[in-house]
């Protein structure tokens, strides 16, 4: 499995806090069968973002490992008009391995008039916007989620979400999206070894109980790979009809 979306470069933002936790966080996720990681701090407000700190980290940490799995680079980018000159000019800082897709992260109270002019942006600019777990975010599913992901922005879930870690409202609403073909990817998020690990595999069984192994293997493996590639995705189906809200008189 690839997982494009994890806190594991230490000592940068709300992860791993030193190189032996993030040691252990890429120890468990290369126990739990995944290949790739890819180290995606956070670049907003809170964090600063520095890439040649980021290339450092991962050079000390993928010889600390050895060579069982590979790391790579990206950035987990909170979207608002004072970064987006930033990731115009300098993409490659921000994508994920260097290439097209970009993780971008929403606040989780309201959502910026101007987000969808952004995106606009970013998509006329060659970038692919990956829109990170809106199971958690009821306003981001409701208000807009349908229309990026029609201008070509894919989706990922959080894996904690299908397992039940984020809550029933969390989880309910990561089966809706799977069930209405508006996930693309499902990757860890993770942040530590306990509260929010680096696995996927409990989760890659749920999807491909649910939803077959098909799906399970484009989600977990193969659309991630196609976007460390820039390549277009090879699972990006036309989502369900929108479900009907039913009135019930009596
Ligand atoms: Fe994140």
């Amino acid at each position: 499995m690839i997982d494009i979306h994890s806190h594991f470069l230490p000592g940068l933002d709300d992860g791993a806090k030193s190189v032996e936790e993030a040691v252990a966080m890429i120890e468990m996720a290369a126990g739990d069968g995944t290949t790739h990681l890819v180290g995606t701090p956070h670049c907003n407000d809170r964090f600063a973002f520095s890439p040649e700190r980021n290339r450092a980290l991962l050079g000390e940490l993928q010889e600390r490992v050895g060579n069982g799995v590979v790391l790579l680079s990206g950035c987990d980018f909170h979207v608002s008009y004072q970064n987006l000159e930033r990731v115009l000019t300098e993409k490659a800082t921000y994508t994920l391995n260097q290439g097209t897709y970009l993780l971008t992260e929403f606040a989780n109270y309201g959502i910026a008039p101007q987000t969808l002019n952004i995106f606009h942006r970013l998509r006329l600019n060659e970038l692919v916007p990956i829109i990170t777990h809106p199971e958690r975010n009821r306003l981001l599913r409701e208000k807009l989620l349908r229309r990026l992901v029609g201008m070509g922005c894919p989706v990922q879930i959080t894996a904690g979400s299908l397992t039940g870690r984020f809550g029933a409202e969390a989880q309910q609403a990561a089966e809706r999206l799977l069930t209405e073909r508006l996930v693309h990817f499902v990757a860890s998020d993770a942040h530590d070894t306990r509260r929010r690990p680096p696995r996927l595999s409990r989760a890659r069984a749920r999807v491909a109980a649910k939803w077959g192994e098909e799906v399970a293997r484009a989600l977990f493996v193969e659309n991630p790979r196609a976007a460390l590639d820039s390549r277009p995705l090879p699972y990006f189906p036309e989502p369900a009809q929108k479900r009907k809200r039913r009135f019930w008189f009596f």
